[in-house]
């Protein structure tokens, strides 16, 4: 009886003392590494992030445009990525309000061949909650990566699949879209309130509080000094698909705080720098049909 209770005090204290370097040598380990991992994370460029992740690929023969940095390390064709981009954008598959097939896209279907369907993943909330480690590993090999040789002319349900970005994107871009998602991607919900009715793929949406509380005279300020040069002071010189700047807004609310922080890809409209309050202002600003009026119907 004694002896066996020696044995296991014995036991015991060894297993203490084993259990006491494996808990430092396993802090060590993760220490370590995320220190390392930091520093790509810290010198990222979100900015350059928010444009790969509308479009890395974008080119334009025009000078002085804006365009991502993209290296293409991996020496892809991307004249036939470009055939079948929507089934590489991130904006395509996550929308630009992040939330995927629960936002804007909820009546956003998928069209065979040509675009895929729109994710169910809400990466307005996963940017928030996960480390900027596990966005990296998430983007460079997700759960269940399509197929690289695939051909989206074919089949839909693998081309709903996110591809594997680490064999697309350099790790600094991989870093660069991971800061746009934590740092410099807008939260919409505090631009205004989405409405959404029915379910993927065949609901609706409306956006209602647009501008939410924000400042409409600070907002036609940032206007007339950041954007009225080029559309003009009520936003109605360059036609937007036969929309001005305010009715662009008032139709795509979800989009506009994208082309404003990133950019319109290949055309002169270069990144904004605004501040989520700034953004906010702008869009209450823009709501103002008296300031910035729709294009007359033709
Ligand atoms: C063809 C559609 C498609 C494209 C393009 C795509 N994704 Fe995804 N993504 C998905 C799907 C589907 C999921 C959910 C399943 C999964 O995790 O693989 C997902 C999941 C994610 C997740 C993990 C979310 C979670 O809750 O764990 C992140 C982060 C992410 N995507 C970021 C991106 C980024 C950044 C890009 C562009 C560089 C991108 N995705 C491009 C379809 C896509
Ligand atoms: C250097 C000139 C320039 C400036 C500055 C500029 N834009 Fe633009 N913007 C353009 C051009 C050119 C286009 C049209 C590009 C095209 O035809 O695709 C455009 C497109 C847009 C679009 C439509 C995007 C789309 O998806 O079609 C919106 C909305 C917009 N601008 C709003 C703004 C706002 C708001 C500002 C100020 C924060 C601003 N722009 C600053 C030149 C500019």
């Amino acid at each position: 009886m004694r002896a066996r209770y020696r044995e296991f005090h014995a036991a015991c204290v060894s297993c203490l003392f084993v259990g006491t370097v494996a808990v430092i040598l396993l802090s060590l380990a993760t220490v370590l590494p995320q220190t390392a991992l930091a520093a790509g994370y810290e010198s990222a460029d979100g900015i350059n992030g928010g444009m790969l992740f509308d479009k890395f690929y974008a080119t334009s023969d025009k000078e002085k445009v804006a365009l991502p940095k993209f290296s293409n390390a991996f020496r892809l064709d991307l004249s036939e990525i470009g055939a079948a981009g929507d089934f590489y954008r991130c904006k395509q598959c996550h929308g630009w309000d992040r939330l995927g097939c629960k936002g804007a896209y909820i009546g956003r279907a998928a069209k065979a061949g040509k675009r895929p369907n729109v994710s169910g993943a809400n990466l307005a909330l996963t940017a928030k909650t996960y480390s900027p480690k596990k966005l990296f590993a998430r983007i460079a090999t997700p759960g269940k990566a399509r197929p690289t040789n695939f051909d989206p002319t074919s089949s839909n349900p693998i081309g709903d699949r996110m591809p594997a970005y680490g064999k697309i994107f350099s790790e600094a871009e991989i870093w660069d879209v991971v800061k746009f998602l934590k740092e410099n991607a807008y939260d919409t919900t505090a631009l205004y309130k989405l409405e959404t009715e029915g379910t993927y793929p065949s609901g609706s949406v409306s956006y209602a509080a647009i501008g939410r509380d924000g400042n409409a005279k600070a907002g036609r300020t940032i206007f007339e000094k950041q954007c009225g040069d080029c559309h003009g002071d009520n936003g109605l010189d360059i036609d937007l698909g036969g929309k001005s700047v305010g009715q662009f807004l008032r139709t795509k609310a979800y989009e506009v705080h994208h082309k404003v922080g990133f950019g319109q890809l290949g055309s002169r409209m270069k990144p904004t720098k605004l501040s989520p309050g700034q953004m906010r202002d702008l869009y209450k600003a823009l709501t103002d049909k008296a300031a910035f009026p729709s294009k007359p119907a033709k």
